[in-house]
């Protein structure tokens, strides 16, 4: 089937703070006819997540999913898998989502969960990579955008790209420029995954030719 001739993908983008990769994301998808994706739903863990309103102003769903409105963390994942499929969702984008999620949930979408992170893995996993990277002293950092399996930032990787530390950085620069980065690297990965145009091979993501 070529791309042009398939709906867009129905997308579900889970955010726990501001959203600018939310934002990148949508803007990706206004500017590209051919993205192939269009998000349909905004989920978030925290009320306060600024990529709700990125959401409400263009007129998206939103669903705000908090762990401590519910009695269990599998009752809580069981509710925002099924918040996703009522809007039947078919790719999941995490952007900046800082809750893990099991098997259970990520068996609804297998190789459509995507995850983008703030660090080149397998270097520096979990919620701190930019400031472990600079207590660490690396010279250089980036960040990586992979699907996502049941252990933490660790499923197969689709593309990394590299951010030099500089010998001034802080963590919110290096951050800054590290999300700069991550705002053309995951909607490109998320075009791809619209274009059903990866291949998982083991651990290796294999991108596969456009069809024309
Ligand atoms: C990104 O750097 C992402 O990699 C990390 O959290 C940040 C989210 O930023 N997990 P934003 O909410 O998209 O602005």
């Amino acid at each position: 089937m070529s791309c042009s001739s398939r709906p867009p993908a129905r997308l579900g983008v889970l955010v726990s703070g501001g959203g600018t990769n939310l934002q990148a994301l949508l803007d990706a998808a206004d500017a590209d006819p051919r993205f192939g994706g269009e998000v349909v739903v905004v989920g978030a863990d925290r009320a306060d997540a600024g990529g709700l309103g990125r959401a409400k102003e263009r007129g998206i769903a939103t669903v705000v999913r908090q762990l401590s409105d519910h009695p269990d963390r599998a009752t809580w994942e069981a509710r925002l898998r099924a918040d996703l499929e009522a809007h039947q969702v078919e790719v999941v984008v995490l952007a900046g989502f800082m809750r893990i999620l099991s098997g259970a949930f990520l068996a609804g979408w297998p190789d459509r969960v995507v995850n983008t992170h703030p660090s080149l893995l397998p270097a520096f996993r979990g919620a701190h990579a930019v400031r472990d990277a600079l207590a660490y002293g690396v010279r250089v950092t980036g960040c990586t955008v992979h699907l996502v399996d049941e252990q933490v930032d660790h499923g197969p990787i689709i593309a990394q790209q590299a951010v030099e530390i500089r010998p001034d950085d802080d963590e919110d620069a290096l951050h800054e420029r590290i999300k700069r980065v991550e705002h053309t690297l995951l909607p490109a990965c998320v075009k791809l995954l619209c274009h059903d145009r990866l291949e998982v091979v083991g651990r290796a993501v294999r991108i596969r030719e456009e069809s024309s």
